[in-house]
């Protein structure tokens, strides 16, 4: 499927009235084949985010990506960057990371840092992120991770810019 097609992407934080369908997409984008069950917590913490949501037409849940505070006023976390499997491959997860990016450094971050699987370090390169240490086990899902990190500036308008052009998601806004 084409991002194109009147996709949007909202900011929103865990107030939004659709957290309980976000909560089921991150779970089954992200968790349920790794074994882990539906009740744990996973989520945590689960006060204190905003998440960026990718929206089809229709209103349907295309996309999720997660923001948290950093261990300091300089840095968040992204976190829960879980595209649809049927809508991967056409900018969705460029965007959603982008999206946050975009809110850390308006809330004055200069980094971003994520856990990467291991499947995803490729994906996390392309967007400019850098490993940081070395790849390590995740006690929640058993799958490899790598740190990773990336400066918002100077370059982060230059990452807006091409994640606007190649998925051409129209509007970006907070609810
Ligand atoms: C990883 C994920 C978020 C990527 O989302 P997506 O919407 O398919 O990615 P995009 O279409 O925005 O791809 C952006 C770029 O990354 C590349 N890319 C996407 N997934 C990739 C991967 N797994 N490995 C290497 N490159 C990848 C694309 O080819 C594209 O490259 P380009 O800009 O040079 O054309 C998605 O595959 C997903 O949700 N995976 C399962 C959950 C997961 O692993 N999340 C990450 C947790 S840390």
């Amino acid at each position: 499927m084409s991002a194109g097609s009147g996709s949007e992407i909202v900011i929103v934080d865990e107030r939004w009235e659709r957290m309980g369908e976000v909560l089921g997409h991150c779970y089954e984008v992200l968790y349920r084949s790794c074994g882990v069950l539906p009740a744990g917590d996973w989520f945590c913490p689960t006060t204190g985010c905003e998440l960026a949501v990718a929206l089809d037409p229709r209103g349907a849940i295309l996309g999720t990506a997660r923001l948290l505070p950093g261990d300091n006023d300089r840095e968040k976390q992204i976190r829960h960057v879980a595209v649809r499997p049927e809508s991967r491959g056409c900018g969705l997860g460029k965007a959603l990371v982008a999206t946050l990016e975009w809110r850390a450094a308006d809330d004055g971050a200069d980094t971003v840092w994520l856990n990467a699987r291991e499947s995803a370090i490729s994906f996390y390169q392309r967007l400019g992120f850098v490993a940081e240490g070395g790849l390590f086990d995740s006690g929640l899902t058993r799958l490899r991770h790598l740190r990773m990190r990336k400066r918002l500036r100077p370059a982060f308008g230059e990452a807006m810019t091409g994640a606007s052009s190649f998925c051409r998601v129209p509007n970006i806004h907070a609810i």
